[in-house]
């Protein structure tokens, strides 16, 4: 049966075009995207220039933020957020399991400590429900911390992800972070395109974040983002994000720690161009979605995009029955030279994160056993 269904995808995708093998995600570049880096290189713009003038101003532009920070990726953007938002030595971050491992990284590297949630079956992003029972029963306040009654630790933030491009559920994010006196910082790294009730991802929470990865809807390269709505957290991360540097015409002075983790002029000009076509490129998928949604069936099943938003469709997603299921489709599709992927294996089934807290991790087990990512942008969809 899953076979049968293996042989239809790979019709459907070789049908589209597209050369061999097919990836998952490639970037769209066209000749002005060469052409604005190439007039760059020229003027000798390398680490600065106008070119990254002119990428924020289109970001800030079209995610309606007046608060945006260019960085190098989207882990970097993860780590100077934790440090803006005073993230100390054993502090817990509250992440989720099924996720990309950047932002567990980004909170080891400040020595603070993850604290892994389980996700929900259907946009596969926080289980605020079970969240908000967990931390019921196992935090206190003390002096309006949330502290963590088993290892007496604060409980500083919340990760959340939108994974995929799906919109998580932004009010109950807020909601559960309100009540337990906790940051959100959304790692919106996939999700650029994507809105909640018509705002965009990453503008909800105290933070968000974006990668511009060569996979991602829109690339520099390496790059990334971090939004956040707030003026004064906002001058912190510039500072952050350069050295510690405070500005000087001729002296070098440093007021605090931080690192480079700015984005290069040259990487911003790769991407100048992408963004202005961002809804077209955002509308190919969409319509993508809609044509493998025509396969689907009971035991094969595509992830629409969850309630009350518009999702970028940056990776299309199917759900099988069974793990088997999924390793067999995955084999089948792969020897044919189409580079499905398995999606994340759950980050506290890794032996060296398997000592942090965490609570009971049914979901998060449950997606990784049953879903795999397809081709997302074909050449002539
Ligand atoms: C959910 C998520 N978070 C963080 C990142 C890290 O972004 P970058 O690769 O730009 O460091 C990525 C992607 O690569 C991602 O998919």
């Amino acid at each position: 049966m899953i076979q049968q269904k293996a042989k239809k995808f790979k019709e459907f995708i070789y049908g589209n075009g597209g050369s061999l093998p097919i990836h998952l995600s490639t970037p769209s570049l066209s000749s002005k995207d060469i052409n604005n880096v190439v007039k760059e290189l020229r003027k000798n713009n390398l680490a600065i220039g106008d070119s990254k003038k002119k990428f924020l101003d289109l970001l800030k532009k079209y995610i309606k933020s007046k608060f945006v920070l260019l960085t190098s990726n989207g882990t970097v953007s993860l780590y100077a957020a934790l440090l803006a938002d005073n993230t100390k030595y054993n502090d817990e971050v509250l992440v989720p399991s099924f996720n990309y491992v950047a932002s567990v990284n980004a909170i080891l590297s400040i020595n603070a400590i993850p604290h892994f949630v389980d996700s929900n079956l259907n946009d596969f992003g926080v289980d605020f429900e079970k969240l908000d029972s967990y931390l019921s029963k196992n935090t206190i306040f003390k002096k309006k911390k949330c502290i963590n009654l088993k290892t007496k630790r604060q409980i500083k933030s919340l990760v959340i992800t939108h994974v995929f491009g799906h919109p998580c559920n932004l009010d109950h994010a807020k909601s559960l972070c309100k009540k337990y006196n906790i940051s959100l910082i959304e790692d919106a790294s996939e999700a650029l395109g994507s809105f909640f009730k018509k705002k965009h991802l990453g503008t909800f929470g105290k933070f968000g974040v974006l990668s511009f990865n060569g996979n991602k809807i829109i690339t520099t390269g390496g790059g990334g983002a971090i939004i956040t709505n707030n003026k004064k957290i906002y001058e912190k991360l510039i500072k952050i994000i350069d050295n510690g540097k405070i500005p000087h015409d001729y002296e070098f002075v440093y007021g605090s720690h931080g690192l480079n983790l700015k984005m290069p002029n040259i990487n911003a000009a790769v991407g100048i161009n992408q963004l202005k076509n961002i809804e077209k490129l955002v509308q190919l998928r969409r319509k993508l979605f809609k044509k493998y949604n025509n396969l689907s069936s009971k035991d094969l099943i595509l992830i629409k995009e969850p309630k009350f938003s518009r999702s970028n469709y940056w990776l299309q997603t199917i759900k099988v029955e069974s793990k088997k299921n999924k390793l067999k489709l995955i084999k089948y599709l792969r020897g044919k030279k189409i580079m499905v992927r398995s999606s994340w294996k759950p980050l506290h089934l890794f032996n060296h994160l398997k000592k942090f807290p965490k609570m009971k991790m049914d979901n998060a087990v449950k997606i990784y056993d049953t879903i795999l990512n397809i081709p997302s942008n074909l050449k002539s969809n």
